[in-house]
């Protein structure tokens, strides 16, 4: 070994011993006949000191050459600190160094790696292994090893077997675009990555597996944001004779099982909401119910007042801010101007104030008077000092909007706080959903998923009215996993095929396998996947699952440091027998 202990190891309890440490050169500071290095690896920081009067002049020299993230190894002794950091673990000693040996020399850094770095986000991309040796990366990365380790645990006392599955496969249609890889031995074919092990995972079951897990990578070709990298981490599950219940109770199981183990947060039983109730009271599937500001439809109380602008919409919607009718003019200008940013494209935003001494001075005092306004209050449950925001116009694209505008205000208030968690599922999605653009249904959640069963008959007269024993673990306001009780029955997996548009031929092509699995004795099975990433991201605090991936891609799908993805050159093109067209 090139060292005796680390450099986060050491207190006054080792005083007097001799130590040999090796890590990177931190900084450095040079007093001509005394002289500080600050040196890190992964368990800390140590500081080193050389001395004129107590270490050799050769080892001094050296040490005066050194420049910052050197990587050394130093011996000496551990003494006590003149000055000693009260918040470093290893603030109280330091080593008076003996030797010192130049393991390797560094160019100077592109950005400054310590806690709070002057390195931009692409900076730090390119040279991702430099980040890496920052203290906040790090721990997310250290963090996230502790998540994993947690999860196999708990699966595997629950006796989930770990079963790899194939990354070339043929596509599954998860609702995003695949990742296609050219295959050399079969001119002209070409593999999928997986958008998930969905059907492998069927397959599994009709395998016999019984309960199979796998911490495995998911690969989707979709626009990138904060919560979406295109490949990504899920903990993939699913089970054996099991119903809807099952599968929420075991999973709820793992979620207060990481709340507890990692964050030391104890659960009750999670709320479960209807998709239905999760849209109207938070214009969203994935609502945060760490505070309120729920929805109330105004439909009743604001049309035929005379205001032309909510006579003629679809819905009329709003929430109650608590405590901001102080906002001033200008406050409430710049949220009207947030809503109304093409991200969000609201047309504007009616508001009213429900002031301490009772009165009530809104944006649309011309319209209604202050018995129509104390009804909305009213209905809305707002107090004295509560700020009404109000929206209408299309159903559905309303409640978005005004969706965004509850988060957004909640970030403001600082009402989204990273150390208080609170799961829930949302359940009963509705089983198909129309889409305008190709005139047809599409799956919700994806198309292997069952109806329920008391809606069957329902598919051939009302298909858009079935829900679909799908159900969405949620928290904080992310999406972390969504699963559903599969269909294990070939007709009725034919039927949905045929619903989604496929022709008998197209089916059987694309899924041919997995009908002809249902024949051979399917069980009726049911699981779920969580996505690791947001997981982990939201255990560690945040939300941007970037910073909790050792080598992430930028929101253009890039790897900035590799260089990836590149062009190859014409003899492997030659070799695929591709050809590139980029007219
Ligand atoms: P679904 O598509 O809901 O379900 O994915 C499961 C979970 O994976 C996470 N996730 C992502 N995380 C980061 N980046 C992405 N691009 C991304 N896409 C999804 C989310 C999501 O909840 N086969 C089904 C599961 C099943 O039915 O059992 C599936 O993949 O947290």
């Amino acid at each position: 070994m090139l060292r005796t202990t680390n450099c986060g190891a050491l207190t006054l309890a080792q005083l007097g011993e001799e130590v040999i440490l090796a890590g990177w050169v931190q900084k450095t500071r040079d007093k001509g006949f005394m002289l500080w290095v600050d040196l890190r690896d992964r368990y800390g920081i140590t500081q080193v000191i050389f001395d004129e009067e107590r270490t050799p002049k050769a080892v001094m020299e050296k040490a005066q050459n050194l420049g910052r993230e050197f990587v050394i190894q130093v011996k000496g002794t551990v003494i006590e600190r003149e000055s000693k950091n009260p918040n470093l673990p290893t603030g109280d000693i330091e080593i008076l160094a003996a030797d010192l040996v130049v393991l390797n020399q560094a160019k100077t850094p592109p950005f400054t790696i310590e806690n709070e770095t002057d390195g931009g986000e692409e900076l730090r991309m390119q040279y991702r292994y430099l980040d890496i040796r920052r203290t906040p990366v790090r721990e997310n990365l250290v963090f996230r090893s502790q998540v994993s380790l947690a999860i196999r645990n708990y699966l595997s006392e629950n006796g989930f077997i770990d079963v790899e599955t194939p990354y070339l496969i043929k596509s599954t249609p998860e609702g995003a675009r695949d990742f296609v890889v050219p295959s050399r031995m079969n001119e002209g074919q070409f593999y999928a990555l997986p958008q998930s092990p969905q059907t492998f995972k069927q397959l599994l079951m009709v395998g016999g597996m019984d309960k199979y897990f796998q911490i495995v990578k998911c690969f989707r070709d979709e626009d990138l944001r904060a919560d979406r990298q295109p490949e990504f981490t899920q903990i993939d599950c699913e089970m054996t004779f099991v119903e809807q219940e099952d599968v929420l109770q075991q999973f709820e199981g793992l979620l207060a099982h990481l709340l507890k183990e990692i964050k030391g947060v104890t659960t009750g039983p999670f709320p479960r909401m209807t998709y239905a109730e999760a849209m109207s009271k938070y214009g969203n599937d994935k609502p945060d119910i760490r505070f309120g500001m729920t929805f109330t439809e105004l439909n009743d109380l604001a049309k035929d007042k005379g205001f032309n602008v909510f006579d003629q919409q679809e819905l009329i919607v709003g929430i109650a801010v608590p405590g901001a009718a102080s906002y001033t003019r200008k406050q409430i200008d710049k949220l009207i101007d947030w809503v109304k940013r093409p991200q969000i494209g609201a047309n504007g935003l009616v508001w009213v104030k429900c002031n301490e001494d009772g009165t009530f001075k809104s944006s649309v005092d011309k319209f209604y008077n202050t018995e129509d306004l104390a009804a909305w209050a009213e209905s809305m449950g707002a107090k004295a000092g509560d700020l009404l925001l109000v929206m209408a116009g299309p159903s559905h694209k309303t409640r978005t909007q005004l969706s965004a505008l509850r988060m957004e205000l909640a970030e403001q208030m600082g009402l989204r706080k990273a150390n208080e968690f609170a799961p829930l599922w949302v359940v009963d999605f509705p089983l198909l959903e129309w889409d305008e653009e190709t005139d047809r249904f599409h799956a919700m959640h994806h198309p292997f998923t069952a109806p329920k069963p008391e809606q069957l008959e329902l598919l051939d007269s009302a298909p858009g009215t079935v829900n679909a024993n799908a159900y969405d673990l949620v928290l904080n306001g992310n999406e972390i996993g969504g699963g559903s009780i599969r269909i294990h029955d070939a007709e009725t997996q034919e039927k949905m095929f045929s619903l989604l548009g496929f022709s008998p031929e197209e089916a059987k092509a694309q899924f041919g396998f997995l009908m002809e699995a249902f024949q051979y004795g399917a069980p009726p099975h049911g699981g779920i996947a969580l996505g690791l990433d947001r997981l982990v991201a939201i255990l560690g605090g945040q939300e941007t699952i970037r910073d909790f991936i050792a080598f992430p891609k930028n929101n253009s799908g890039r790897d900035l440091m590799i260089d990836a993805p590149s062009t190859i050159d014409n003899a492997q093109l030659e070799e695929l027998r591709l050809k590139l067209n980029l007219d």
